[in-house]
């Protein structure tokens, strides 16, 4: 059976993750999330106090990035589908990686060249055997310059400001509207200026602005798009 390889790139906070995850769930394919993976390097280097991109660069080889299938267990105890746990040498850290501070450190750690080369070659290689709905930054651009789709969601800063507020007052926080859109603005700026592999739409991708669409019409375009393109002739 033919293989397909969906790549979506986006701006932070666009819902890709939610995205990627339906659109695999349809496609039979599996869901590989490669932000996880630079969140997984990111916790080893806090939890090794490795501050420089020299001692960073040394560490590589001990460190060994995977991904594990577990069970989801619904509130009511029954079991509910699967999710993919990112592992780093062996043990799940998926309770560990979606912090503050992971982020910000991933931010950093996902400038370092070496680091790029590293976590590519292993998401390429994942894409060898299987079908995969892949979200990133670079899926488009570097990891897979050949994807069958590529898609390039967006949304206007405000409402994805708005989207992470409400999200953290779900979580019980209690943040400030102003604050959250700056670190938006902050975050779309490191990741579309930074030298290696910044985030930036491929020549060839479909632009979802979700901006104003429901997550069911987002849903719907999407799979429209798939369906375009799997039918298309070789
Ligand atoms: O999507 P996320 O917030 O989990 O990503 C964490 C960090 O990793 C973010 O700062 C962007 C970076 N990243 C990247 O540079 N390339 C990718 N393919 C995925 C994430």
């Amino acid at each position: 059976m033919k293989t397909i390889i969906v790549a979506i790139d986006g701006y932070s906070s666009c819902g890709k993750s939610t995205i990627a995850k339906a659109l695999a769930q349809y496609a039979g394919a599996t869901y590989v999330d490669t932000g996880a993976m630079y969140r997984a390097i990111a916790l080893y280097t806090l939890r090794h106090g490795l501050q420089d991109n020299e001692s960073v660069i040394a560490a590589l080889p001990q460190i060994e990035v995977g991904f594990k299938r577990v069970p989801v267990i619904s509130p009511d105890g029954k079991q509910d589908g699967f999710a993919q746990h990112v592992t780093l040498n062996g043990e799940d850290v998926e309770p560990f990686i979606r912090t503050l501070e992971v982020g910000n450190r991933a931010s950093e750690v996902s400038t370092i060249r070496e680091v790029r080369a590293f976590l590519v070659a292993q998401q390429q290689a994942m894409g060898t055997h299987q079908s995969i709905v892949m979200d990133g930054r670079d899926i488009g651009t570097v990891v897979f310059p050949n994807a069958d789709l590529k898609l390039f969601l967006t949304a206007r800063p405000e409402v994805r400001a708005q989207r992470r507020f409400d999200e953290l007052v779900t979580k019980g926080e209690k943040p400030v509207y102003e604050e959250v859109l700056a670190d938006v603005n902050a975050r779309d700026y490191r990741d579309t200026h930074r030298a290696e592999s910044p985030l930036r739409q491929a020549e060839d991708a479909v632009v979802v602005d979700n901006s104003d669409l429901s997550r069911e019409e987002q849903m719907q375009k999407i799979i429209d798009l798939f369906n375009q393109t799997i039918d298309k002739p070789d």
